[in-house]
């Protein structure tokens, strides 16, 4: 019956995490998935969050489903991080916000609720992108293309090839956003540049899908979600995926959540009835436990100021780290120009020339990165970014 079934190729972050964890090299170093490490080489269990722990376990809850759209306090928590605390279009009704498993259940979700109500569209996504993006939207059945995001030459932001390319497209086209962090080459756009691209949506009336996955990881929660909340003043409807899984350190718990920003309560309420019913047709509704560690962080102020700042922490090694490979780099290899990785923001930082020697580096020097060139900075720590630095430069040389 299954002969039929051609083998899978595997997924390129993934499985390149399957072969790290294989791997019995004691000073082996992972650079591919998005996981923030410690100083000491460890996932970090928040202070935050182990206090919300604390709490959570002394009420010994029964484990219920939850609603399809998941647990209300927390959405209310995750509408205070993406927005803001008093956001007004919040107090007003005009957000949706259900918990999804994580950001890609909200992309998911979100790209199965525009396919019934805009089935003609077709969605664009950066060049290059996170791998998982042309994949969901193919998957939810639109026809997916790219905008130029990337010169690969400069290694820069190519913004006047994108706002170029955005403002050819026809309406109601969806166009997938990294607010912050992109993901895979750490080059965002600034506030002017945002705003412009504010201005094509509402001219050439376009569906932007946020995908916010590392807020507060680049510069800080509010300065990361600039475009968020540029839409909003500019009144323009459109869809925020988020997740918790980097900024709480919780990623096997799956924690985000999918907003559409509404025109009004009455359309709100229908926009979180069709996300149920999105959920319900994939997956019923999410976990219960990881978001019930989350709200009881968000929702309290102690917990949450603490939280803030251990994110802050996570934030200034990032910055360091990528500071520290800048000068290994720049001691082995000086003839190389490597300032355009001090321009990059959040977790990762991106140099295609690498991923050409992606296996080598595997090999050789036990040192992981994905195929596109892409490294996790938050891997990296005082004893092995020096060592990381000299894989780089010994396979470029
Ligand atoms: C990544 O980009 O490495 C993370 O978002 C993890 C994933 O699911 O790919």
């Amino acid at each position: 019956m299954f002969s039929k079934l051609s083998p899978y190729g595997g997924d390129p972050i993934l499985s390149l995490q399957l072969a790290y964890r294989e791997d019995a090299r004691a000073d082996k170093i992972n650079l591919s998935i998005g996981l923030y490490y410690d100083e000491d080489g460890h996932i970090p269990q928040l202070q935050s969050v182990q206090k919300a722990r604390e709490l959570v376990n002394q009420l010994h809850e029964p484990c219920v489903y939850l609603p399809m759209s998941g647990n209300p306090a927390y959405c209310k928590g995750a509408q205070s991080v993406v927005f803001g605390v008093d956001s007004d279009i919040v107090r007003s009704g005009r957000v949706a916000t259900i918990q999804t498993l994580g950001g890609s259940g909200a992309l998911k979700v979100g790209a199965d609720v525009l396919k019934k109500f805009f089935p003609e569209s077709t969605a664009r996504i950066s060049d290059p992108t996170w791998d998982n993006h042309r994949a969901i939207f193919e998957g939810a059945g639109f026809p997916v293309e790219t905008y130029p995001y990337f010169n690969r030459e400069t290694q820069r932001l190519d913004f006047a090839a994108m706002a170029a390319y955005l403002d050819g497209l026809p309406e109601e086209t969806i166009i997938v956003l990294h607010p912050c962090c992109h993901n895979p080459t750490g080059a965002d756009l600034n506030t002017e540049q945002w705003d412009e691209v504010v201005n094509i949506v509402s001219r050439r009336r376009l569906l932007p899908f946020l995908d916010m996955a590392y807020q507060g990881l680049g510069e800080g929660f509010e300065s990361d979600a600039y475009l968020v909340r540029a839409l909003v003043k500019a009144e323009l409807p459109f869809l925020v995926a988020n997740s918790f899984s980097k900024i709480f350190s919780l990623y096997g718990e799956r924690c985000g959540s999918l907003s559409m920003v509404c025109a009004n309560a009455d359309e709100a309420a229908r926009a979180v009835g069709q996300m149920q019913q999105a959920v319900r047709r994939n997956y019923s509704s999410p976990a219960a436990y990881g978001a019930r560690l989350v709200e009881t962080v968000l929702l309290d102020s102690t917990l949450r100021s603490l939280w803030e700042s251990e994110v802050g922490d996570m934030r200034q090694r990032i910055e360091s780290m990528r500071t520290r490979l800048y000068r290994g780099l720049v001691q082995e290899l000086p003839e190389f120009d490597w300032d355009f990785l001090l321009a990059q923001r959040g977790m990762f930082s991106y140099a295609p020339v690498l991923g050409q020697h992606m296996l080598r580096l595997r090999d050789e020097f036990g040192v992981y990165i994905i195929e596109s060139g892409r490294i996790c900075v938050a891997g990296l720590n005082a004893s092995n970014v020096d060592r990381a630095a000299r894989a780089f430069a010994a396979v470029l040389k």
